[in-house]
């Protein structure tokens, strides 16, 4: 894990209310893994205190010195809402790879990606590694989204899957309802050798308890509120499944998780 000042290259609206940011890194954080996240200072005075966490939504390796590195963000409050008016050119403090990304194991080969609103933000790096090590592999995206408008990267998934699922809650676009209706349907006709989610938090338990039903290993992205990022604050905890554990820690134990050692 690394500190680091990250150049401001590009910092473009992708959807009413999501934007992504794309930094010059040094070249530490061309190591990072699927899943694993950064800490961004959004501002150098006091407000907001803290850094805010951010999945690598895509990373890019610029020669020997240095990488660039995407971020994909939605705008929810007083951070992000400051990290959409930072120019290009300007430097931002930048902490990471942090935590623990995706397993990857070699004999995967049907692997359903399940991807809601600005989950996809991990997904992408992750499926764009899973092409790399397996071309041979076939993966299914199940994307879903309150509108339209929340179903992100939708070139990028289309470009790189074998076949891209939508719903919509609204019925906007795709099927209307959520994503764990086609999982579970494809997951029952053609078992998967793996799930692997990122998403809020009932959708991840509900992806939880179809893998559990149907035998399925599944791999949760978890994106709690966090403070320090680094094991610290404690902020971060979310309830595992073995009483003796207790708890776990977003930023250190994850934030990916073996979906078995989580009570959701
Ligand atoms: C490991 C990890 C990876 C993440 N990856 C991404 C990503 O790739 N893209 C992205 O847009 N966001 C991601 N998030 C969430 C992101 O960190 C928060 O949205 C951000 O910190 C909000 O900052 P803010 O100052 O704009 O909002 P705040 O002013 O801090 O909060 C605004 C509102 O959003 C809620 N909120 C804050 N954090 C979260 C959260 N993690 N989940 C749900 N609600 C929250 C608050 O409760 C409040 O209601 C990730 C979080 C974690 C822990
Ligand atoms: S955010 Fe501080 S311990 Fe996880």
């Amino acid at each position: 894990m690394i500190q680091d000042r990250a150049e401001i290259l590009s910092n473009a609206s992708v959807a009413p209310g999501y934007r992504t940011l794309t930094l010059r890194c040094g070249k530490a954080f061309g190591a990072a893994r699927p899943g694993q996240f950064v800490m961004l200072s959004v501002g150098d005075g006091p407000t907001p205190l803290l850094r805010r966490p951010f999945s690598i939504h895509r990373m890019v390796a610029q020669g020997a010195g240095e990488v660039t590195m995407a971020l994909l963000y939605k705008i929810v409050g007083e951070g992000t809402a400051m990290m959409a008016r930072l120019p290009a050119g300007t430097t931002v403090d930048i902490l990471g790879p942090l935590g623990r990304g995706f397993t990857l194991q070699e004999d995967y080969r049907r692997i359903y990606l399940a991807a809601g609103g600005i989950g996809a933000a991990p997904m992408v790096f992750l499926l764009e590694t899973l092409r790399q090590q397996h071309r041979q592999g076939e993966y299914h995206v199940f994307l879903g989204g309150r509108t339209r408008d929340d179903l992100l990267c939708r070139e990028i998934f289309e470009g790189l899957a074998h076949k891209v699922h939508y719903t919509t809650d609204d019925g906007s676009e795709g099927a209307q309802c959520f994503l764990t209706s086609p999982l579970e349907n494809e997951t029952r006709r053609r078992p998967p050798d793996v799930i692997m989610a990122c998403g809020p938090m009932d959708m991840l338990a509900c992806v939880a308890g179809i893998a559990a039903g149907l035998k399925i290993p599944c791999q949760l992205s978890i994106e709690s509120v966090m403070a320090c990022g680094m094991g610290a604050c404690l902020g971060c905890a979310v309830r595992a499944a073995d009483d003796k554990s207790g708890y776990l820690h977003v930023c250190k134990d994850g934030p990916v998780f073996d979906a078995r050692s989580l009570r959701l």
